[in-house]
């Protein structure tokens, strides 16, 4: 299951510790997985119990909802003290990890710096699914968006309106965008 990752590329998976599921971004190094974690239910959660599950999904509407914290519909399984989706193929493991104090242009703050080591592979099937540059484009601002609720900048408000007009432009429809730009929309007012 390692092989689908080459190394040194970041792919988006689904990060399933004992009570939440997130989007991550891991780095295949050897026979481990790197990702970083900021401050939040995730990272506290690995530090209590060094346990993770790692699910692959081509679902961006899931791996938006579950960054957003909106309400997704997922069964889940827990077996071998390890907890994963049912369904979304995947690797259940330990990891090792530390805490670091990190510095960008969104202030300074602690990050928690993750190997993930495979202990056993999760069963699961992704569904067939095409290629769209709009789906790109929701992933692309979710992250953004995700920045900007910790550092809320016009540049960055503006940017992300933007995108979501090439985002409509190439067919997209998602609520978890309606949320956004609503969110968007309410901040602008109250700036005013
Ligand atoms: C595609 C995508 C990838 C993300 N990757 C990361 C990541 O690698 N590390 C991280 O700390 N947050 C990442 N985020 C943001 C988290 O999903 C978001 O901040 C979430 O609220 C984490 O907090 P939680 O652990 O309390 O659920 C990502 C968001 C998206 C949409």
């Amino acid at each position: 299951m390692l092989d689908v990752f080459e190394e040194g590329k970041v792919y988006e998976v689904l990060l399933v510790t004992r009570s939440n599921g997130t989007p991550v971004g891991v780095v295949r190094e050897g026979e481990r997985l790197r990702f970083k974690l900021f401050p939040g239910r995730s990272f506290r959660e690995i530090i209590e119990t060094g346990k993770a599950s790692i699910q692959l999904t081509n679902d961006p509407e899931l791996l938006v909802r579950t960054a957003l914290n909106l309400p997704v519909e997922l069964e889940f399984v827990e077996a071998n003290a390890h907890r994963w989706i049912k369904g979304l193929p995947g690797l259940y493991g330990r990891v090792e990890w530390k805490v670091e104090r990190w510095k960008d242009e969104l202030g300074e703050t602690e990050v928690l710096l993750c190997e993930f080591i495979p202990e056993g592979e999760i069963e699961g099937t992704l569904p067939v699914k095409p290629f769209s540059r709009a789906d790109c484009l929701l992933i692309e601002m979710a992250v953004l968006f995700t920045r900007y609720l910790v550092k809320p900048e016009e540049k960055l408000r503006a940017r992300l309106l933007e995108m979501h007009s090439l985002y409509t432009h190439l067919g997209g429809r998602s609520t978890a965008v309606d949320h956004m730009v609503s969110f968007l929309t309410e901040n602008a007012q109250k700036e005013h």
